[in-house]
């Protein structure tokens, strides 16, 4: 697939299902975001991948994290949190581990991990599988990270759900009215 047309076409998918994307292009797609713009090369990405049964971890952190906000929450909506992980077969977290004392500030740092996400976005649909790209309360809970082995003060910027497509998203038109100016020379 060209880049315009990855770009074009890429949509979040509705749902995802079975299989997960194979070692080989989980690789290729970390890849791709480890070639992010990156002021200063200081490599500020953090990707945690977890695979199959491993998401359980995952779902029991983010229950933790929701009685750490809400401890009345039911038991329906502990549920509903913990199945949030089974949205797809392979979910890799992506943070950004910001250098404290750095002169590219923080919001660079951040932004190029932003980058690197987008990168891993298209490369991922590029190969033909479907991704969700979610936070939720979940992204800025320390038992989340603790449980990802980030650290507390990373800041988890995705949980990049991958998978095959189940029900495809759709494509929205791009956005443009009252969003661009030209600023022509007049003379
Ligand atoms: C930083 C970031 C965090 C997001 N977090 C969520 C989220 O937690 N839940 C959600 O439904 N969508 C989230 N989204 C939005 C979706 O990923 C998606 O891009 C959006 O719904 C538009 O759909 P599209 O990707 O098909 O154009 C997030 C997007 C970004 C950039």
């Amino acid at each position: 697939m060209d880049l315009f047309t990855a770009i074009d076409t890429r949509t979040s998918a509705i749902t995802l299902q079975e299989p997960a994307p194979s070692r080989e292009h989980i690789s290729r797609i970390i890849e791709a975001g480890a070639h992010a713009p990156d002021h200063g090369k200081l490599a500020p990405w953090r990707f945690v991948v977890i695979e199959g049964a491993t998401r359980v971890t995952l779902g029991q952190a983010l229950v933790t994290a929701l009685l750490a906000k809400e401890p009345n929450a039911t038991i329906d909506q502990q549920a509903r949190e913990r199945d949030k992980v089974l949205r797809a077969p392979c979910i890799i977290a992506v943070a950004a581990r910001v250098h404290k004392m750095n002169k590219v500030p923080e919001i660079e740092q951040i932004l190029a991990v932003g980058a690197a996400v987008q990168n891993m976005f298209l490369a991922a649909h590029a190969l033909g599988y479907g991704v969700m790209w979610k936070t939720g309360t979940g992204a800025y809970d320390a038992h989340v990270k603790e449980a990802l082995s980030l650290h507390v003060d990373d800041h988890i910027v995705a949980f990049l759900y991958l998978g095959k497509v189940g029900i495809p998203g759709t494509m929205r038109p791009a956005v443009l009215e009252n969003r661009v100016q030209w600023l022509a020379q007049t003379s």
